[in-house]
């Protein structure tokens, strides 16, 4: 039995965008462009969305395309021995899906205090001590905060009440929907940003470029790990959506404007972003550079001083800024969830229904150690496990795999038979079989000292903790038996 299939083509696109768009490009795209380099930052950027953006996501697509199963079942038709990599991938995109959903749930709760300004007069002091209640180590592991809880349990019901219905009624709908009101709604507070007394101030500070940094490895590899991380690169979603894609897709034009859409999105909220900082600098009398922040505390503290000072329209741009990053943020999460979750579903032939509730409940109780005075500090160190670590050394394999055993050659004819505009040719090749595996592997040791550098024992148990939970758990789904007939039988599209 053959997976479900999106209505439309458009269905994919706007699913794919959903996924693309995220925390990564409103919490996290701003504070990496400002911090490194400015408008100098533009030129990596620009050079990791031709070199390894447009390229791999191609091959990924495409590769998803031909076996239209899951990634696990995909890898197991291709390499059987393998099929514990195909676990690997999977299980770590949950353990990402499983932090994601501590800064829902924080998002949740400002949503809720931006009707009212909730945070008071001090924001800071609010999000740190009245909320967070945060340490930076893992003393604060045992000091559960059940109001968190609630409102991360609420984000996994939320995904779980989408997830479980069919493909189209579930996630094709959400994604129809709010997709494009994402895009609207943030459109709408980016107008109103720039048009704030002071919002030059702000881009001034943005986009005074700072070419000297060009020379530094550092604004490379964090060029390289937003676009990875902002498209949902390599980490199966993009492979799990295209899989669901009918026959007649053009997958060549498809990618490329989820590419424009999500890196136009990133672009557009860093306006914002930075206008209502320059809006905020004049207002405190405080230089930009000592405003912003890393994501959670732009998103949680700069944020909310800002709606502050606006008075009366802060209660109507606070809900909807809010609103905005939870959408975001919810249809990003829905395609991180679902790759697992389709594995499961193709090897142990369960329904969506069952397979969803599963993880959901397993999903929701893991992400309870993100509900604690210690959740910030786990959730930095999670982050760099998965990102800088296990994710580039799995797309790494992915690549290797895709580009040379499943071999690259193959996709040519069939994406260029229906792209009418861009063909594909040598130069693709060259890209995906030497020049992707050689930056992935370059930015993998990057990462890997950046892990070295932080260095605590403390840190380390964490680090070896989450390793065994990650082998473990792919090692228990590698040798379950098989519970579906056509586990081991594929169909391929391309020849
Ligand atoms: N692209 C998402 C973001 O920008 C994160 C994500 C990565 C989602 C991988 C799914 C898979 O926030």
């Amino acid at each position: 039995m053959s997976n479900e299939k999106w209505g439309s083509n458009i269905a994919f696109v706007l699913a794919m965008i959903g996924s693309a768009v995220g925390l990564g490009n409103i919490w996290r795209y701003p504070y990496v462009l400002y911090s490194n380099g400015g408008g100098a930052f533009y030129i990596p950027y620009l050079v990791a969305v031709l070199t390894l953006a447009i390229p791999f996501l191609i091959l990924e697509y495409g590769v998803g395309y031909n076996y239209q199963s899951s990634f696990t079942k995909a890898i197991i038709k291709l390499k059987p021995k393998l099929e514990i990599y195909g676990w690997i991938l999977p299980v770590v995109v949950f353990i990402m899906t499983v932090y994601y959903s501590t800064i829902m749930g924080w998002d949740g709760i400002y949503l809720v205090l931006s009707f009212f300004k909730g945070w008071g007069a001090d924001p800071n002091t609010f999000l740190n001590v009245n909320l967070l209640q945060a340490t930076d180590s893992l003393s604060g592991v045992f000091n559960f905060i059940p109001f968190i809880a609630i409102f991360m349990l609420v984000g996994w019901f939320i995904v779980w009440f989408i997830s479980h219905k069919s493909l189209n009624e579930g996630l094709g709908r959400v994604c129809k929907i709010f997709v494009p009101l994402l895009f609207v709604v943030m459109f709408v507070i980016v107008i109103f940003s720039l048009t704030l007394p002071g919002a030059l101030i702000g881009l001034t500070v943005l986009f005074n470029p700072n070419w000297s940094l060009l020379w530094h490895f550092d604004i490379w590899m964090a060029a390289f790990g937003q676009i990875f991380f902002s498209l949902s690169l390599g980490m199966g979603a993009g492979f799990t959506y295209a899989s669901y894609t009918h026959d007649d897709i053009d997958i060549v034009s498809s990618g490329l404007k989820i590419i424009f859409a999500n890196c136009a999105f990133e672009n557009i909220a860093a306006l914002g972003v930075f206008s209502i900082l320059g809006y905020m600098s004049l207002q405190s009398g405080t230089p930009v550079s000592e405003i912003v922040s890393q994501g959670t505390t732009l998103i949680f503290v700069a944020y909310p001083q800002v709606f502050n000072i606006l008075g009366t329209i802060g209660l109507v741009l606070g809900p909807l800024f809010f609103f905005t990053v939870y959408i975001a943020g919810i249809t990003s999460m829905l395609s991180s969830f679902e790759v697992l979750s389709i594995s499961i579903q193709n090897k142990f032939a369960l329904s969506r229904d069952k397979a969803t509730l599963m993880l959901c409940v397993v999903g929701g109780i893991s992400s309870m150690v993100y509900a604690t005075s210690a959740g910030g500090y786990l959730l930095g160190i999670a982050d760099i496990f998965v990102n800088n670590v296990v994710v580039i050394f799995s797309v790494f394999i992915e690549c290797i795999l895709f580009a040379w055993i499943f071999k690259a050659e193959r996709l040519i004819d069939f994406m260029n038979g229906r792209s009418k505009n861009f063909k594909l040719g040598r130069l693709w090749l060259l890209q995906v079989k030497y020049i992707i595996p050689i930056l992935l592997i370059v930015i993998w040791f990057g990462g890997l000292y950046e892990l070295i550098a932080m260095k605590t024992t403390e840190s380390v148990m964490i680090l070896i903790v989450l390793t065994l939970i990650l082998i473990i758990s792919s090692v228990i789904f590698t040798l379950l038996p098989a519970k579906s007939e056509d586990w081991f039988k594929t169909e391929e599209r391309i020849d």
